[in-house]
């Protein structure tokens, strides 16, 4: 018995499925997550030291490695001057002024909350207050964090009223939640030429990659914020996973910038933390001051705008300049075709999603463009991939509806650790696939 299964089996006595987040408990893919106790760099060594190299970077936050000494340093020496003032501090103050500078004139203020699921509930509570109206739209496979209104998964079909998709949310609130499957204008265009006048916002992932990444049609989140507008309706682009990731200004850097036009409000988080609970919002000076103290709008928190968090959030963001984008891009490139060329080799089918250095590997043989086109891929191939990559070193996210996050910490020995792992793995995933029917299954 390792030791990652002994503390497992203690977790599971205090701890509901051992774990404080559901998908770390490898229940898609079977067996006992790995505890870590410590990572580095590239590298993250499990409490029985094994050694991995990491392509979850926790969910995205890591982007410039583990326990990086600048980011270190810097919340080393916030913490001596206490963990908590619960008043205004001036790295609040530099870090909103770093992530104000850094979107160009896309946003003039933001508030800083400590989840990616607290700026999304407070983005859409702010589009309700400011339009007066009930709706959200979402999209089918888009998270948007936990909170009542973005459980919500839908029914085929226009305006299908949204069902909770857990107890607990109650179906008056789920009810407020339209969702259409991504990627669909038309349908879109339907919902707002029915109910326009009732609809608060469009919420939409600026790159979905909670389905597993999924690259937006052509101009499609331009569409989004245009037919928002022509209804009175905002447009919220949650960038709580691409914001500072997928460019030095997130996705909205390789769309909206160039196409010239701005969601009103974005959320941010992962990155903007560089790995402590931080997030926020952000929009124009005119949208952002229906908060209060500023407006009627109610939102707050005890550790919000934490100055060690901030402090983090802010060394990371410095370390990420454009060659770092450039790095962490052409690393990217070099995983995903690894993983490709590895499945290839072994006649596994699949394909691969990617969006600058954001990518992911959907075991299928059919183009993933929205949330059942993903439900398509073969997750027994999958599970298998995942032990036997995890075996060989590899850290990969337990379960195929997830992106892959690279870091610059990554180096080449670490590429090539990379390279034999897939190997492995995609032989692993050939194993048992007796048909293509399989993969469609
Ligand atoms: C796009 C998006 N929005 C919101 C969230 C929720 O963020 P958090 O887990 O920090 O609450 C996530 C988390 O993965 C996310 O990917």
């Amino acid at each position: 018995m390792s030791v990652s299964d002994e503390l497992f089996a203690e977790a599971l006595k205090v701890m509901p499925g051992g774990v404080s987040s559901p998908v770390r408990a490898y229940r898609s893919v079977g067996g006992t997550p790995r505890f870590v106790k410590r990572a580095l760099g590239s590298h993250i060594v499990d409490v029985d030291d094994k050694r991995y190299v990491d392509l979850v970077c926790s969910w995205g936050p890591m982007i410039a490695g583990h326990a990086h000494p600048e980011v270190v340093a810097a919340v080393q020496q916030a913490v001596a001057d206490s963990t908590s003032f619960g008043a205004p501090s001036e790295v609040e103050l530099r870090l909103a002024q770093a992530v104000v500078a850094r979107m160009g004139g896309a946003i003039d203020k933001v508030r800083f909350t400590c989840s990616g699921t607290e700026a999304v509930m407070t983005a859409a509570r702010l589009a309700r207050g400011i339009t007066k109206r009930p709706l959200l739209v979402k999209f089918v496979g888009c998270y948007h964090g936990h909170s009542d209104s973005f459980l919500v998964s839908a029914g085929s079909g226009v305006a299908s009223l949204g069902l909770p998709d857990s107890p607990g949310v109650p179906k008056e609130v789920a009810g407020d939640t339209v969702a259409l499957p991504y990627g669909r204008i038309d349908l879109v265009e339907e919902l707002f030429a029915e109910r326009g006048d009732q609809v608060a916002a469009i919420v939409t992932e600026g790159v979905p990659a909670n389905m597993g990444v999924i690259v937006p049609p052509e101009g499609f989140n331009r569409r989004l914020h245009d037919i928002a507008h022509a209804h009175g309706a905002l447009l919220i682009q949650d960038e709580v996973l691409t914001g500072f990731r997928l460019s030095p200004t997130g996705a909205w850097g390789l769309q909206g910038a160039k196409e010239e036009w701005t969601p009103d409000l974005f959320t941010f988080g992962k990155v903007i933390g560089g790995g402590m609970p931080l997030a926020a919002v952000g929009g124009s000076a005119q949208l952002m001051d229906y908060l209060a103290p500023e407006g009627p709008v109610y939102q707050a928190g005890t550790l919000s705008g934490n100055p060690a968090a901030c402090a983090a959030g802010l060394a990371t963001l410095a370390l990420m300049d454009d060659a770092a984008y450039s790095r962490l891009d052409a690393t990217a490139d070099r995983v995903s075709a690894m993983a490709d060329a590895a499945l290839e080799s072994a006649g596994v089918p699949h394909r691969i999603n990617k969006v600058s250095n954001l990518f992911s590997v959907f075991l299928t043989d059919a183009p993933v463009t929205d949330f059942a086109s993903a439900s398509k891929q073969d997750t027994k191939a999958f599970s298998r991939f995942f032990h036997a990559a995890l075996d060989a070193g590899l850290w990969l996210a337990p379960s195929g509806f997830e992106a892959w996050f690279c870091s610059t910490a990554l180096d080449d020995d670490d590429l090539e650790v990379i390279d034999a792992g897939l190997h492995k793995a995609a032989q692993a995933a050939a194993q048992g696939l007796s048909s293509l029917e399989d993969v469609r299954r």
